[in-house]
């Protein structure tokens, strides 16, 4: 399978805004993204902080979608990844999942993470069968902490230690 991450730049700007001010994609996101447009000014921000990394994701070397590590603790050596197919199209074909397990890899071996976090709304199925393709353990659920169209969802909670990563054909 052709794919392959780099870290973002600024210039995949124009593809972040187009993907994240996508109301289909942001539905199953935190309230930033889906109260907020996302703009450019925004993206190079968020690239100059350090407390988070975002690698673009690449399908026959087009930009695709992106693996977003955040509430990054240097000294614990953890952080939380979000991940975002903007380009629909490539849906359920194994892609993303993929994406995830090259970012772990650099993640653990490169940069030394230990553990790696993420949650996911009850509902998206995509998203958890993703996470489980990786080998992320389900830790627990924290109940009704997100307000969808007037109805309160639970959070789904994983991780993955460094012991527990493989990698993926
Ligand atoms: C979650 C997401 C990145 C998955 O991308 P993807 O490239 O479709 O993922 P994969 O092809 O690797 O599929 C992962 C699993 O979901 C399944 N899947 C994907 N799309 C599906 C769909 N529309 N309906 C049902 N299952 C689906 C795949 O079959 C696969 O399961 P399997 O391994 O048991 O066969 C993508 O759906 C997305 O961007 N969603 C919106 C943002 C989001 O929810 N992010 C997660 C927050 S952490």
């Amino acid at each position: 399978m052709d794919v392959s991450i780099a870290k973002t730049t600024e210039q995949d700007a124009k593809h972040f805004e187009v993907w994240l001010n996508d109301p289909e994609i942001t539905k199953w996101l935190s309230s930033i993204y889906r109260y907020n447009k996302y703009d450019a000014l925004f993206h190079r921000f968020a690239l100059r902080k350090n407390d988070n990394i975002f690698f673009t994701v690449k399908f026959q070397e087009l930009p695709i979608g992106f693996v977003g590590v955040t509430q990054i603790d240097k000294a614990e050596k953890s952080g939380m990844v979000f991940v975002v197919l903007g380009e629909k199209k490539h849906g359920g074909r194994g892609i993303m999942s993929k994406a995830l397990n090259l970012a772990l890899n650099k993640l653990f071996f490169e940069f030394d993470f230990h553990s790696i976090n993420a949650w996911i709304l009850e509902d998206n199925n995509p998203s958890i069968r993703m996470v489980k393709n990786n080998n992320f353990k389900q830790i627990g659920i924290q109940r009704e902490c997100h307000l969808v169209e007037g109805a309160f969802k639970n959070r789904i909670l994983f991780d993955i230690l460094k012991n527990d990563f493989k990698r993926l054909a």
